[in-house]
């Protein structure tokens, strides 16, 4: 199996978690959009879709499901049992580096949102340590050099996402180098640096199931 074979296999693994008459949050890259094919195929039989990204909202409003606004939502008292999305890397307290799409931001919202994450990746994204994925940071333009001085402190090499401007106006930088040890109190490190609008940590709301494709099947993971 290719690797997009094994992402499609996690995305429709995911299916058994969305039930009848939901809302589902979706996140976003190239295994979520596996997953918005795999929810077109149930779409009469689901709410509607809370999205991370324009990318996905597209998707999702090409596949007829109705993509709604998070605080209208909320506002309603809408329950949103489940947040679906990838990972750059994952490790085995499904602490997560997202943002390789550079939608971290919203999906941090969206994640925060729901009661469940099911995160879908396929067997290479998961580490004994993250950091070998260079840590995606978004930043308000006018920090940029300010919050990538501070990244090279703390032992990381930003570089700018080259011609690369986020859903929210923002830059990214890509923090390579780093070896992570404690992510939560890295994650809340570097997310109160003036000017850092998200980092690509999940570990403070880290995944709760992880669906990991491997050319044997799906391993199913639970946080702990
Ligand atoms: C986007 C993300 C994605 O979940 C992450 O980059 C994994 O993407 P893919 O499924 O394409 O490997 O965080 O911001």
């Amino acid at each position: 199996m290719n690797q997009d074979e094994l992402k499609r296999a996690a995305a429709r693994s995911a299916i058994a978690y969305v039930g009848t008459g939901q809302v589902v949050g979706v996140g976003s890259g190239s295994t979520v959009n596996f997953f918005i094919e795999q929810l077109a195929a149930i779409r009469e039989r689901i709410a509607g879709a809370v999205s991370s990204s324009q990318r996905s909202s597209e998707l999702l409003a090409a596949s007829a499901i109705p993509v709604l606004d998070l605080n209208e939502v909320i506002a309603a008292g809408t329950p949103l049992p489940l947040y679906v999305d990838g990972a750059d890397e994952i490790n085995d307290k499904l602490q997560m580096i997202k943002g390789g799409g550079g939608a971290l931001t919203r999906e941090k919202i969206v994640a925060e949102a729901c009661e469940r994450f099911v995160c879908i990746v396929d067997g290479s994204k998961l580490v004994d340590t993250l950091g070998r994925f260079p840590l995606p940071v978004e930043v308000i333009p006018m920090a940029r050099s300010q919050v990538a001085a501070r990244l090279r402190e703390i032992g990381a090499s930003p570089v700018q996402r080259p011609g690369f401007v986020t859903d929210n106006g923002n830059l990214i930088l890509d923090a390579a180098g780093l070896t992570i040890v404690d992510a939560p109190a890295l994650e809340a490190e570097i997310n109160q640096w003036p000017g850092v609008v998200t980092v690509g940590l999940f570990a403070r709301r880290g995944a709760d199931i992880a669906l990991i494709a491997r050319p044997e099947g799906i391993e199913t993971r639970f946080a702990h």
